[in-house]
């Protein structure tokens, strides 16, 4: 299964990324993670990406394009992934698409995460993020069971630099401006699964199985 989550900053995509890619055993691609990574580890991608990040705006698609790229060339993907947050600009759908017609592929859905930008900004100011496993928790709709500790592994919560108000309504900006026509171009090719990003995370998740396998 060759999967995309669209949506918003601060609509799901992650959460929803990680109960999906454990169902149908498929790598989750988040171009988002990729960048942190990098950033954590100091490396010139991470020193690039960061300058954009810290802003709110979007890496430049030469960049972003060329590690999606290299990415699903890799073994792991051969039965499937699932794109995080990738593409964002029509651009860069152009350049997937390309991409996998050389491959000889299709992607089989585009699952578009729909919330409105009040519960966004909430959202992502509460948002909490394991430095050890990556896991995602928020302080009010998905607190972890001891306070600032992972449940999964017990490493110590962070909050995201770019969670800041100032920078989340940059990027709520931005993805309406450059990511948004992306749902016009996948629902004209047929692929787009629209779903209600304000129900409960099961209740999501649910939808967003039934409908793939209905
Ligand atoms: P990225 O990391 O992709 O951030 P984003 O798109 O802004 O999305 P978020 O990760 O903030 O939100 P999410 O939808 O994953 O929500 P989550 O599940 O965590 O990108 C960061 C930056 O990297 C970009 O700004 C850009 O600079 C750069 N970048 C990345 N990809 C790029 C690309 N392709 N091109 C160019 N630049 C790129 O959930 C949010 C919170 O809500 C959590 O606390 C969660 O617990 C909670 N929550 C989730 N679902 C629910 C629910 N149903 N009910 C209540 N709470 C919920
Ligand atoms: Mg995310």
């Amino acid at each position: 299964m060759r999967l995309v989550l669209l949506g918003p900053p601060g609509a799901g995509k992650g959460t929803q990324a990680s109960a999906i890619v454990k169902k149908y055993n498929i790598p989750h691609i988040s171009t988002g993670d990729i960048f942190r990574e990098n950033i954590k580890q100091g490396t010139e991608l991470g020193k690039k990406a960061k300058e954009y990040i810290d802003k709110g705006l979007l890496v430049p698609d030469d960049i972003v394009v060329s590690i999606v790229k290299d990415r699903i060339l890799e073994e792991d993907c051969k039965n499937g992934f699932l794109l995080d947050g990738f593409p964002r600009t029509l651009n860069q759908g152009e350049a997937l698409d390309d991409e996998l017609s050389q491959m000889n592929l299709k992607l089989d859905k585009v699952i578009n995460i729909n919330v409105e930008k009040e519960v966004l900004i909430e959202r992502t100011i509460g948002r909490r993020i394991c430095k050890d496993c990556g896991a995602t928790y928020h302080i009010k709709f998905n607190p972890p069971v001891k306070e600032g500790i992972c449940d999964n592994c017990g490493g110590k919560l962070y909050q995201r630099d770019d969670d800041t108000q100032e920078t989340i309504e940059k990027r709520i900006e931005v993805y309406q401006k450059q990511t948004k026509p992306l749902i016009d171009y996948y629902t004209k090719k047929g692929l787009i699964l629209n779903v209600d990003g304000t129900k409960k995370i099961s209740e999501i998740f649910d939808e967003i199985v039934e409908a793939l396998e209905g």
